[in-house]
């Protein structure tokens, strides 16, 4: 497997990546790698460069994810990212958007899609580009993941129906939010007035 970076190869990226996250956060990222690439090669995307892509962005999805409190604000600090007051109050949300930055800026990863699908892996948004809902699917159903009811339905689809999947995994996600009394982030709550909508088109 190739790897998309202008810093690192395979073997390379994945040792940084082990030192960075802990033991299951490893494995969940190379379990989203993996289920990218099936979802790639499932739609007919099955070259070497594309299949990269896609492991790339698996692999370094949650590259934010471990960082302690002081680590991540310095961080913050030094990129200049703006946060939203959702992301103040909900700080693991920041791993998205921090992690898009890291990506570019500590793994030398320069593909705009790539970096935009580690942006919306945590929240998705409306209208994601194939790769973008790859990853936020990918994420959500990889084999790691502790078994929900719901993958019954969801992790065939991701295979035929890619927009379908989308709109079940943000419609559980509000079910679930609705449920227990929490906030919805709003790009959450557009992207599912998107996906509602494209599904009754
Ligand atoms: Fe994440
Ligand atoms: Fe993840």
């Amino acid at each position: 497997m190739l790897i998309c970076s202008d810093k690192y190869n395979d073997e390379e990226l994945r040792a940084v990546l082990r030192k960075k996250l802990d033991a299951s956060r490893y494995e969940h990222s190379l379990g989203v790698a993996y289920t990218a690439c099936s979802m790639f090669l499932s739609h007919g995307h099955g070259s070497t460069e594309e299949l990269s892509r896609a492991y790339t962005a698996g692999l370094l999805h949650d590259c934010a994810k471990c960082l302690d409190d002081d680590k991540r604000d310095k961080y913050i600090k030094k990129y200049d990212i703006e946060l939203s007051e959702m992301e103040k109050q909900h700080p693991y949300l920041i791993h998205a958007k921090l992690g898009a930055v890291l990506a570019r800026e500590k793994y030398g990863v320069t593909d705009e899609e790539i970096l935009s699908s580690i942006r919306w892996h945590t929240t998705g948004c409306r209208g994601m580009s194939f790769m973008e809902a790859v990853i936020f699917s990918a994420d959500f159903i990889e084999p790691n993941r502790k078994q929900l009811s719901c993958y019954e339905e969801i992790r065939p689809l991701i295979f035929r129906d890619l927009d379908k999947a989308v709109y079940l995994i943000l419609k559980h996600t509000l079910d679930h939010l609705n449920e227990k009394g929490q906030a919805i982030e709003e790009h959450t709550q557009e992207a599912y007035e998107y996906y509602r909508i494209l599904m009754n088109e």
